[in-house]
């Protein structure tokens, strides 16, 4: 039995990536911030899917002290972590920070897939053939790494969203990298327009106005983790790396710099004072 992890896996795309992997028969942990809502959506994936090795953990992601109580916990409860789902994400209308004085969607959206991803690593190394998926997005643009946190721009929840998804991106690419000549892949994937709470819990206009198209338009979530369970489990991707993918096809990513996605990395290393 393989063991995957999955962030934000209590709503939206989450939720159904945890249902899909739980259905192959694999031991999925749920990580959430909400106990209340993890342990509902824990119990929905289980019954539906008649698999008891459902478990929840919880984790602020926007927090880097518990991602690291987290992480901690992880390790000592699991021996093995084939898959690691960093899904987890929010838009906000407006600036607001972390109990740590980060802007909020770039500490949930980046540094909480950073993070966790650095201190699960050797996990996942021990535990190869392995697998991280990261769920990025086509809205992807705006990266200022000179001004990451919109101190000096004037926020804008679009901008922040964008390019907290431009650096899922590129930080995939340059761990990619990292992961060469071993049996780890990261791959990033955009599970399209999906019907998701997502939108509406930001506010704003824009956010509703985004939120009411996917409504009436928007692929439902389990259409939108589609690619992300393949992307964990198929053989059709076994060994591939450094990818980006949209409906399972592999398409052409326009951030491949490797300059700049060290310097992100450097970045985002030293915002977490992780290796
Ligand atoms: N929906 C789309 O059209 C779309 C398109 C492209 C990419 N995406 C990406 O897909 C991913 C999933 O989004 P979704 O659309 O499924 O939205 P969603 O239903 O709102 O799911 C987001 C999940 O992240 C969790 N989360 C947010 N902040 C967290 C934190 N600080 N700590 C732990 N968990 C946290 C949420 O928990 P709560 O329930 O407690 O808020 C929720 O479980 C995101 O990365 C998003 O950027 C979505």
């Amino acid at each position: 039995m393989r063991t995957c992890l999955v962030t934000g896996a209590n709503s939206g795309i989450g939720r159904e990536t945890a249902r899909g992997l739980a259905r192959l028969g694999h031991r999925v942990v749920l990580a959430c911030r909400n106990p209340q809502r993890g342990e509902a959506a824990r119990r929905d994936v289980a019954a539906t899917t008649g698999n008891p090795a459902v478990e929840l953990m919880i984790v602020d992601l926007s927090r880097q002290a518990s991602i690291r109580d987290f992480a901690r916990a992880f390790l000592d409860s699991h021996p093995e972590l084939h898959v690691l789902v960093n899904n987890a994400g929010i838009w906000a209308n407006r600036r607001r920070e972390s109990p740590e004085g980060i802007e909020q969607t770039w500490a949930t959206n980046v540094l909480g897939y950073f993070l966790l991803t650095e201190l699960l690593l050797d996990r996942l190394r021990e535990s190869a053939p392995a697998r991280i998926v990261n769920v990025a997005s086509q809205l992807a643009r705006d990266l200022d790494l000179e001004d990451v946190e919109f101190r000096r721009r004037s926020y804008s929840g679009v901008s922040a969203y964008a390019q907290s998804k431009q650096a899922d991106r590129m930080l995939t690419w340059a761990l990619a990298r990292r992961l060469e000549g071993t049996a780890v892949t990261a791959n990033a994937m955009h599970p399209g327009g999906v019907n998701t709470p997502l939108f509406s819990k930001g506010g704003g206009l824009l956010a509703m106005a985004a939120s009411a198209f996917s409504k009436m338009a928007g692929k439902t979530p389990e259409e939108g983790a589609d690619t992300v369970v393949w992307l964990a489990t198929s053989p059709d991707v076994e060994g591939q790396s450094g990818t980006f993918w949209i409906d399972r096809h592999a398409v052409p990513c326009r951030f491949h710099d490797p300059a700049a996605e060290e310097r992100l990395w450097t970045l985002c290393a030293s915002m977490t004072r992780a290796a």
